[in-house]
């Protein structure tokens, strides 16, 4: 499968393809050059046991360097190491210089508040080892020289080690003795402060795979770099990215977890520099036996890793599980969640790079609607403003906002427009003269205001680490600064890893200055960041300012909806992802689930790839399974480059047009299933789009398994992202568990068996409901979600083998935050055979929804029951069913039960 999509990756980039000159390989990046090839026999690194202190639930000491090479033991460096105990089996470890020459950068955004304290206890102090447990019965064994730390899970077993393979290395800031400076291309980076980089390796042990560090293309699990490049994490703007790739792409998120029939556990690298990461699994082929014999004993259940960061302190948080779901939610407790979104944001999304004009966002809603297909939001790309000058609109084709705004919400539908964070360097245009004026953007190396070049042209970029910049920026979202928008027109924030067309690597210099916080000794190299330590982290203070902005618009009522390109650990509190600029071939269909798989394991689940491809024209049948398998991920967009053909799902062949309606009309159908796990991300965190091994971690096929995925622990999909097929392979999880799935158009039932050859038509892509599950449904498809709100429920219950089945359902007013305030409904659904309840687990919330239960659909059921009574109230009522012999199906048909208040139906047989 990857020898073929490495061909059909080569094939394409004779014509298409990425520019691999513009980017830097490990060779051409000087600490990943120096780094890389640092594997001691013996780290240099240990722990002076006499300074050992234990205060609440950190453990602190000094850390030295010895020369390990010299007769006498010298001390070459101190340190400071902390290993703090946090809530649900997390640890961290950070090692600073002592006595830095300058302060180092410690990443800001990227945790959501400070991590909270577990108990963390010194159990013993013997032979230059200590043991440390937590509340939770995790241990911590420090081995004192050479320093090495290893995780215990509960079991007592070794999970994770630190400084196994001696690679810990936190280079020390000096004084400049040489000149450090590096070039790439035309390119010079004067490198002020020297050299400053960290790294350290990490062994996962029991792991069969290791997964994480989005954003790549290269698949799900990742696989061992020893032959190649390391993985790289430095957020790029990357023009015609290639699939199977290691390189840098738009997003940068430092967290990776492993997972093996024992445990799954997880690591997040706290650093926002550029990164590079080496993998080892001893499993694979290319390992060769002479290694794993030497480093592993022979064992080959295990993986190594190592991170490598230019600049930064060392701080490491070590999760450990022991499942998938516990690494995903110890990890969105460190970094936040995402909040529940505007409902109809899970709906469709339509946007091309552009609409050129009024009449034409006026044909787009319109032919949406002569079509009979389902449309939430339209998108402005860039050339709606006046010359790419951002809060403005180009007065000739877009001369009345408002209007064109109102059009669309009359249908309940909305728009988005793009907000790039470079501004036109212009004079006479009010953000470029507030900014110059107030000194707002981000200084070249010698403290002048930097220039780039970008859309607009000539560009200069907001400083958003200085809190007036991101003040300044989020006041530029407020409707009387940016009219024509009003609180149904939301933000697409594009092009900030930052994107500069002449800047190394497509972005900022790495000696770049942003705004640093005032503090003693405030000069010189203390007085700013270089961009090279916050770069990753930049666009993540750009989302933020517009979150900011967006809330404040309207004093927080309304809850904003962003799509943001570039991520970093975080980047969920705020905004949806997209995967950039693809391209209309089968093979990038197939990256979108695994992209979007391992952004959501990292915290992202809100994310979707350019429906139908960015870059080139999609033929028919490409379109139709883009629209199938866009249907089924968490944002669903199409969107296209300005110079490809118009592709909206009128334009093709009415038979293929019908497909596409029936692909989106199959999302509109499910809206309020969407927006119940949407409910539920913002509570529990974990992936929305999730790994099978989520659900199944002791089932070993599925650690590779990447083309298909659960939605929830409720929907098994399976795009179809292959040419011209008649059936596709499906793996069926759950055997051991006697798992049913059940095909949800025709309740066919399948037991769940490992591997099936799956027969397919164009008409649609293999989703299996489980059994045991309950999913709610409203089949009267309309115009756009907004126009759904009050419609009536069915609800699907697919029965296990025990003939039960539980669900949930969540509605609110989709837009505010009303929610906050108890005006909303979370119910538990569940189905027993004589029993069916509807309950609201949070009694004191309510919300006076019109909707009401019109049907319910029990699948696999084998006795039906003779009578059926609804009870809701006071009101008994006894309600009509029909069943379906062919197919074991029972239709209880119009309970017409409110679904404002608690219900049960009670069978008798
Ligand atoms: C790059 C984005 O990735 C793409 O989606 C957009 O259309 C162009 N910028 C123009 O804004």
């Amino acid at each position: 499968m990857k020898a073929l999509g490495l061909l059909l990756a080569l094939t394409i980039s004779s014509v298409y393809g990425v520019d691999r000159n513009n980017f830097k390989t490990c060779d051409q990046s000087g600490f990943c050059k120096r780094l890389r090839p640092f594997k001691p026999e013996k780290s240099q690194y240990s722990l002076n046991l006499d300074t050992v202190l234990v205060h609440g639930n950190v453990l602190s000491a000094e850390v030295v360097t010895v020369d390990t090479g010299a007769e006498k033991r010298t001390i070459l460096w101190h340190y400071t190491l902390r290993l703090s105990a946090l809530v649900d089996g997390t640890f961290r470890v950070e090692l600073d210089e002592s006595d830095p020459l300058y302060p180092r950068y410690r990443t800001q955004l990227a945790l959501n508040g400070e991590p909270k304290p577990d108990s963390l206890k010194l159990v013993s102090n013997e032979n230059g080892r200590l043991t440390l447990t937590n509340n939770q019965g995790h241990k911590v064994v420090v081995t004192a020289e050479p320093l090495k730390i290893e995780f215990l899970d509960r079991s007592g077993e070794v999970a994770v080690v630190l400084n196994e393979n001696s690679q810990l290395l936190v280079e020390p800031l000096r004084e400049d003795e040489n000149n450090w400076s590096e070039n790439f291309k035309s390119h010079h980076d004067s490198k002020p402060r020297g050299n400053e980089a960290v790294s350290l390796d990490v062994s996962f042990l029991d792991a069969a795979q290791v997964y994480g560090i989005p954003e790549h293309t290269d698949g799900f699990a990742l696989s061992t770099t020893s032959s190649g490049e390391p993985y790289r994490l430095y957020n790029l703007d990357v023009f015609e990215y290639e699939l199977l790739s290691r390189m840098a792409l738009y997003g940068a998120i430092p967290f990776m977890f492993a997972h093996g029939p024992k445990r799954s556990a997880g690591v997040f690298w706290h650093n926002s520099a550029e990164t590079w990461i080496d993998v080892v699994n001893y499993a694979d082929s290319t390992v060769v036996s002479s290694l794993v014999n030497l480093v592993t004993g022979g064992q080959k259940r295990r993986v190594d890793v190592r991170f490598m960061s230019e600049s930064g302190v060392l701080d490491i948080f070590v999760m450990l599980g022991d499942t998938p779901a516990d690494v995903f939610r110890q990890y969105t407790k460190l970094t936040g969640t995402t909040p529940l979104p505007p409902k109809s944001s899970l709906a469709y999304h339509q946007s091309r790079w552009n609409y050129v004009d009024e009449a034409d966002v006026r044909g787009v809603d319109e032919n949406f609607d002569a079509h009979d297909i389902p449309l939430d939001y339209i998108w402005l790309d860039i050339e709606y403003t006046d010359h790419k000058k951002y809060f403005t609109w180009d007065q000739e084709k877009f001369p009345h906002p408002s209007e064109m705004v109102a059009n669309l919400t009359a249908k309940g539908r909305k728009m988005v427009v793009i907000v790039d964070p470079h501004v036109k360097r212009e004079a006479g245009y009010f953000v470029h003269e507030d900014a110059i004026d107030n000194g707002y953007y981000v200084k070249d190396k010698d403290g002048k205001v930097y220039e780039g070049w970008c859309w607009p042209g000539s560009s200069s970029y907001m400083d958003f680490f200085d809190p007036v910049v991101s003040k300044y920026y989020s006041e530029r979202y407020r409707y009387e600064n940016f009219p024509g928008t009003s609180k149904d027109v939301h933000i697409w924030n594009d092009m900030n890893e930052p994107s500069v067309f002449n800047g190394p690597e497509i972005t900022m210099p790495k000696d770049c200055r942003h705004y640093k916080t005032p503090q003693d000794g405030h000069e010189g190299l203390a007085s700013y960041w270089e961009h090279r330590h916050v770069h990753n982290e930049y666009g993540l203070w750009n989302i933020k300012s517009t979150h900011e902005g967006m809330l404040n618009r309207d004093n927080g009522k309304y809850r904003p909806f962003i799509l943001t390109r570039s991520t970093f650990a975080g980047t969920q509190r705020y905004a949806a992802v997209w995967t950039g600029d693809n391209m209309a071939e089968w093979g990038f269909l197939a990256a979108s689930i695994s992209m979007c798989l391992s952004l959501a394991t990292a915290g992202i689940s809100f994310c979707g790839s350019d429906v139908g491809g960015f870059f080139k024209y999609p033929e028919a049948e490409l379109i139709t399974r883009w629209y199938q398998a866009g249907a089924y991920q968490p944002f669903f967009r199409a969107h296209s480059h300005i110079e490809t053909k118009r592709h909206e799902p009128w334009l093709y062949e009415p038979a293929t047009t019908a497909l596409i309606r029936d692909a989106n009309r199959r999302r509109y159908a499910l809206i309020d299933f969407w927006y119940t796990l949407f409910y539920e991300l913002s509570v529990d965190g974990l992936p929305v789009m999730r790994p099978l091994l989520q659900e199944y971690p002791k089932e070993q096929e599925t650690y590779t398994i990447d083309n298909e995925y659960l939605l929830g622990d409720k929907l098994l999909v399976r795009p179809v992202t292959e040419a011209g097929v008649t059936s596709v392979k499906v793996y069926l999880p759950g055997a051991e568990s006697h798992t049913l799935w059940y095909d949800p158009d025709t309740y066919q039932q399948y037991q769940a068996t490992g591997y099936i050859n799956q027969p397919v038509t164009l008409s649609k892509i293999p989703v299996y409901q489980r059994g045991g599950t309950i999913i709610p449904r409203k089949e009267r498809v309309r115009r756009s979600s907004v126009l759904m709100a009050d419609d009536p429920y069915t609800l699907v219950v697919a029965l296990d083998a025990n003939k039960t089945a539980h669900g949930t359902l969540y509605i609110d007013d989709g837009e505010t935050y009303e929610y906050r305030n108890n005006r909303y409904i979370y119910a538990k659904i569940t189905y027993e055979p004589n029993l069916m309840t509807y309950t609201f687990v949070n009694e004191r919330a309510s919300y006076p929804t019109r909707s009401w239960l019109e049907r319910i659909v029990i699948a696999g059921i084998k006795t039906p029951p003779k009578t059926a009574k609804l009870h809701q109230g006071d009101r008994q009522v006894a309600l009509q069913m029909t069943l379906h012999r062919g197919n074991d199906v029972l239709v209880v048909r119009k309970p017409s039960a409110s679904m404002a208040q608690p219900w049960t139906i009670t069978f008798t047989y």
